[in-house]
């Protein structure tokens, strides 16, 4: 095809949709320039942008729905210290045998979405490579990779990692992995995937934007983009090979996710859910998390920015937030209903954000807005929610589940000295419960290789522990 029929194609497809503007310096690329422009042009799906941006495409109206919204019917966290049968009937010895059962089978697998850019944070490499490890250094992938394989050697059956990058963190992923000799997982047990991109349009105009004069903006397609990328990956077909019929989900900006925890994966099992989520009590009804919450006897997700202030400052009858539930974005899927929701339309609708995105102007300018200027689309992976059938949400204590990496030092909250204070702090709760003494002043990092939980701890130290100095606890 010469070039000049290759310019009038695209321009035939772009025409309908007003975007020919993308065209406005394919005089200038050279050959490689116009083909990336070229393929960019011819997996974009224009219709679907044209509908984005006029507003077709339903956009639930949240503060309605939170104003008709219970809380959800949840496993308290009460309940679950005290032994006691959850509404469900299912007690926590029961599930976590349940859970541990499936984890020896090798049913359970793992999927960790690290395909954000992690901009808040000013961290100019994938999030999953930010040292976080008070002592050690550890990144946040070393940590995650090390429960998984502390988890293999505990059940004696690996459940296998699936780790999702986007275009933007894929490659500084894979080259950190390949270095590090997978961080010593066995090739089988990790499957690198990449997730979609979507374009970003002007908030005034609805046309595409150009980061180059040969490139679209592109950005992630939002977690919600991680079912389509698992099926288009393969990685579907690799569970299938590998007898996973659950994946326990994850973000990669928290290092106390508490991976496959028996209980939480036996819950989902013996409820049956198609989908379980972890939730933790709100502190505050500001706090940054989404909400679960009860619309039409449907559970749902609503994020903190959707949720009306004074919906979320009601208090129940015993004073406590009325919608106290937060999503720490730890869910257990059935992998059947994941398949299944690749069939159902509009089960992973778009969310649209009004960003700062930085673009090329018709003179050829780069332009750096100061406010937002232009639309991006989103799906999130928590709208699968109303679909599932048997939902469960589990109540788990912060300090056990979720200390989250989002801000740059000087942040009130979830940066990384506050990352690392509550990884200090559970490794000292669980050194406390099996009698050992942790010196005042000292900090003590415990690898996920030498112990996984306190369970672990307490195999490893007794009365007679005393560690008098900081220290990182590793195995070797
Ligand atoms: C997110 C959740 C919020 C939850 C909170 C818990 C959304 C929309 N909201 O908020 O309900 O309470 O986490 O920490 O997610 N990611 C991808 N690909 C993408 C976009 C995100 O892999 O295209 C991953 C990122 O790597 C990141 C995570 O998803 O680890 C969350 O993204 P982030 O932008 O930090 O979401 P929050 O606003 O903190």
């Amino acid at each position: 095809m010469s070039d000049s029929v290759d310019r009038q194609t695209l321009h035939d497809r772009l025409a309908p949709h007003g975007q020919e503007h993308l065209l406005a310096f394919w005089d200038e690329l050279d050959a490689a320039g116009r083909s990336q422009l070229a393929a960019q042009i011819a997996a974009i799906d224009l219709p679907l942008i044209d509908s984005l941006y006029r507003g077709d495409v339903d956009q639930p109206d949240w503060a309605e729905l939170s104003r008709r919204a219970a809380p959800p019917p949840a496993m308290r966290l009460a309940e679950r210290l005290a032994g006691k049968a959850s509404s469900l009937g299912i007690t926590p010895a029961e599930a976590t045998a349940r859970g541990r059962e499936a984890l020896a089978a090798g049913e359970i697998g793992v999927l960790l979405v690290a395909g954000g850019q992690g901009s808040r944070l000013g961290f100019e490499k994938p999030k999953s490579l930010y040292p976080i490890g008070p002592i050690s250094g550890a990144t946040l992938l070393q940590i995650h990779v090390e429960k998984c394989r502390a988890i293999a050697a505990r059940y004696e059956k690996s459940a296998p990692l699936y780790l999702m990058t986007s275009p933007a963190t894929h490659d500084d992923t894979v080259a950190f992995l390949a270095e590090h000799d997978n961080l010593g997982l066995p090739d089988d047990d990790l499957l690198v995937f990449c997730q979609g991109t979507m374009p970003a349009v002007d908030a005034s105009t609805g046309k595409l934007l150009l980061s180059e004069k040969g490139a679209l903006f592109q950005s992630p397609d939002g977690h919600g983009g991680t079912v389509a990328a698992l099926a288009a990956s393969g990685a579907i077909e690799h569970m299938r090979r590998r007898g996973v019929k659950h994946l326990f989900y994850f973000q990669v900006d928290n290092p106390l996710a508490p991976i496959c925890d028996p209980e939480f994966v036996g819950y989902h099992l013996l409820a049956e859910s198609e989908l379980t989520s972890l939730a933790v009590a709100k502190s505050a009804p500001e706090d940054k998390l989404g909400n679960f919450v009860l619309i039409d006897n449907r559970l749902n997700v609503i994020e903190y920015s959707d949720f009306p202030a004074d919906v979320a400052q009601q208090l129940d009858s015993s004073g406590n937030l009325k919608f106290w539930a937060g999503s720490v974005a730890i869910h257990m899927f059935d992998v059947a209903f994941l398949e299944k929701s690749l069939t159902l339309k509009d089960s992973l609708p778009f969310h649209v954000a009004n960003k700062k995105v930085p673009f090329i102007d018709p003179a050829g300018e780069r332009i750096e807005p100061t406010k937002p200027n232009a639309l991006k689309f989103e799906r999130f992976i928590f709208d699968l929610l109303p679909h599932a059938a048997r939902p469960i949400v589990v109540e788990y204590a912060e300090e056990d589940s979720f200390a989250p990496l989002k801000n740059a030092p000087g942040a009130p909250k979830d940066t990384p000295e506050y990352v690392q204070r509550f990884m200090f702090d559970q490794a000292h709760r669980w050194l406390a419960a099996a009698g050992a003494e942790v010196s005042p002043g000292v900090n003590v990092e415990i690898s996920p290789l030498w112990a996984l939980d306190a369970a672990d701890v307490r195999q490893r130290v007794d009365r007679s522990t005393k560690l008098d100095k900081s220290q990182y606890l590793a195995p070797g």
